[in-house]
């Protein structure tokens, strides 16, 4: 997962794509590298680690080009040094190459070209596509119908820009299962992986299909199917501000995001209200027509299916499974056209989530996208899609998406029950007006940590742990899973999620008086079993931290440490409670003086199965 982004138009394209890359660094941030035109010939400039490290190499120099593509990548054929650094070149130095995503038969190719006499500089499998147009070039009356042939001899997974010296004004873009997106300007135009890399330059855009092909000039951009046909495609606008995307003054955007949820979350509630009051109907679901529902997603959108699982059956009372999308479609699932499989992901761009969704659709599935991004592959490849409202997120370690997810849910289930007939009108409405309530509960707590810092302090105790164990139940044993990966993403302690009632039936023999056990505690149907598992905890001297409601007397007389949350209906409480987990997690990785938004080896969109 590598990020892209190019310009052609009036103004120094060097800059630009410093800037889009710094955009994109989120995808991957272990080289980066550009590739401009300057007087008739390419200038390749590639420097391994962050891109400021490319940033101050280029600072150096004075160059104007106003045409170019740069590249921030994130490994996965060959190390991550210079010569791996994209933009890739062909032999005679008139062709450069940015690619996302893998060549699956670049070994092959790579023999081939070898013997026909190129030769290779990188370990990348980017690298042979450069050369494969060059030599298409040879049988080619220009360079597009070269680069088309070359595309097509591609198998695997590719986001591709390509700039060339025999066409100076131009650049030439293909996708198959990696996102890229035109943004269309006024006399410039742009091409990235996403798109907050062009966003203040402009906000109409124009995402590519799979295997689709595009020339992109400064006034005109046209787009073809893979047998070189042109298509007729409409840009939308992107409804999110420049501003939505930035720190707004937060440390870290990991911070911001966590503070804008209940924001978020109102959004989210009011953008799905008109499906589930039935002013706009979900055409591609009719819930009469399957019999069980089976949830598919990665990281942390994995652990918003498992909250949906208890709302589905809950309220719908239909059978649910939900899977890691990079399990799903190994282990035979019994999945046909009486299933609804539902995707969740933030980005709309992960492989395994896509992969799932295209394996569910051929065994004859509805599927249906739970996504942040519009327009992204997943929304594309699915045959409903609701979207969370919880505008751009940055930091890789996911929050505000995630509550929104899990409000998405709530939501879909609710209007899941109304239609089989499981959910009277008026529960409808008393569960709706309680998540109505939501945000305005978040919203209180954070500003009580924000004046308080209860959190912060218990972080400053806990920092130097080496260990740590998450303990919930029922609907809140997901958020046990939940807390524990927010801290081990970003903090690199190692922390476990378990449900408490297991914990005697193995986690337990890891407690002593170094081990800190976070308890999700919070008033509901299992409050009182959760009681005795911190009396558990507490019998091997377990320094207990508990998530907990104002009112539970019992829990704070116990623990060492305690963060009150509102009290919220039982199945609403994990968006509220994970909260407090979140900002737990950012000041331990903090107080670590870790990158709390660009965690080591972790990268925001996986676009790697
Ligand atoms: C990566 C990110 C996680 C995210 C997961 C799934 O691992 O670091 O934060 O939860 O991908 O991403 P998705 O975009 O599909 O929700």
């Amino acid at each position: 997962m590598c990020g892209i982004v190019g310009y052609v138009g009036k103004d120094n394209a060097k800059n630009i794509i410093i800037d889009g890359l710094k955009r994109l660094e989120y995808r991957g941030y272990d080289s980066a590298g550009i590739a401009l035109i300057v007087n008739g010939g390419i200038r390749t400039f590639k420097k391994e680690g962050k891109i400021r490290n490319l940033e101050c190499e280029l600072n150096k120099l004075h160059l104007f080009s106003n045409i170019g593509i740069g590249h921030t990548r994130w490994a996965t054929h060959g190390e991550p040094v210079d010569t791996n650094a994209h933009p890739h070149s062909d032999c005679s130095g008139k062709i450069s190459i940015v690619h996302n995503g893998i060549i699956e038969n670049y070994s092959e190719l790579r023999k081939e070209l070898i013997s026909k006499g190129h030769r290779f500089e990188s370990d990348t499998d980017t690298e042979v596509i450069a050369h494969l147009i060059e030599e298409e070039l040879k049988n080619s009356p220009s360079f597009f119908p070269a680069f088309i042939k070359a595309v097509r001899k591609l198998k695997g997974s590719y986001a591709i820009a390509a700039i060339t010296v025999y066409e100076a004004d131009k650049i030439f873009v293909a996708r198959k299962d990696s996102p890229l997106i035109i943004g269309i300007g006024n006399g410039e135009n742009f091409v990235a992986s996403d798109i907050p890399a062009f966003l203040s330059y402009t906000n109409r855009a124009l995402p590519l299909d799979d295997l689709e092909v595009a020339i992109i000039g400064k006034d005109s951009f046209q787009v073809f199917d893979i047998k070189g046909n042109e298509k007729e495609k409409e840009p939308f606008t992107i409804p999110w501000s420049l501003a939505q995307a930035e720190k707004a003054g937060y440390k870290h955007f990991m911070l911001k995001e966590i503070y804008e949820q209940p924001r978020a979350i109102a959004d989210t509630i009011s953008g799905n209200l008109p499906w589930l009051k039935g002013s706009v109907p979900l055409e591609g679901i009719n819930p009469k027509t399957f019999n069980r529902v089976q949830i598919v997603a990665c990281g942390t959108s994995y652990h918003a299916g498992l909250i949906g699982k208890f709302y589905i059956e809950n309220f719908s009372h239909l059978p649910v499974e939900v899977d890691l999308a990079s399990e799903y479609r190994y282990r035979s699932p019994v999945v046909d056209e009486k299933t609804l499989v539902i995707a969740i992901t933030q980005s709309g761009e992960t492989a395994d989530t896509l992969a799932a969704v295209k394996f569910a659709k051929k065994k004859g599935a509805k599927t249906l996208a739970v996504c942040n991004v519009i327009g992204s592959s997943v929304t594309r490849e699915s045959d409903q899609v609701l979207y969370t409202y919880a505008g751009p997120e940055i930091s890789v370690a996911s929050t505000k998406a995630f509550t929104t997810q899990v409000v998405t849910l709530f939501m879909f289930s609710l209007w899941l029950g109304k239609m089989r007939n499981v959910l009277k009108d008026e529960k409808v409405e008393e569960l709706l007006h309680e998540l109505m309530e939501l945000p305005s509960k978040v919203e209180d707590f954070l500003n009580g940590e924000k004046e308080r810092g209860t959190v912060k302090e218990i972080a400053e105790s806990f920092y130097k742990a080496k260990n740590a164990l998450y303990i919930g139940r029922h609907v809140n044993y997901p958020i046990a899973l939940e807390g524990a990966l927010k801290l081990k993403e970003i903090s690199y302690i190692h922390a476990e999620g378990y449900p408490a009632g297991e914990m005697k039936h193995g986690p337990i023999a890891l407690i002593d008086e170094t081990m800190p056990v976070v308890v999700v505690a919070t008033k509901g149907s299992v409050y009182e079993k959760i009681l005795s598992n911190i009396e558990e905890v507490k019998a091997r001297k377990g320094k207990v931290i508990a998530v907990t409601n104002p009112e539970c007397r019992e829990v704070k007389e116990k623990v060492e440490a305690f963060i009150e949350v509102p009290e919220v209906n039982e199945f609403l409480s994990p968006i509220i409670n994970i909260v407090p987990l979140q900002i737990l997690a950012y000041h331990i990785a903090d107080f670590l003086g870790y990158d709390v938004d660009q965690p080591r080896n972790l990268a925001k969109s996986v676009t790697v199965k």
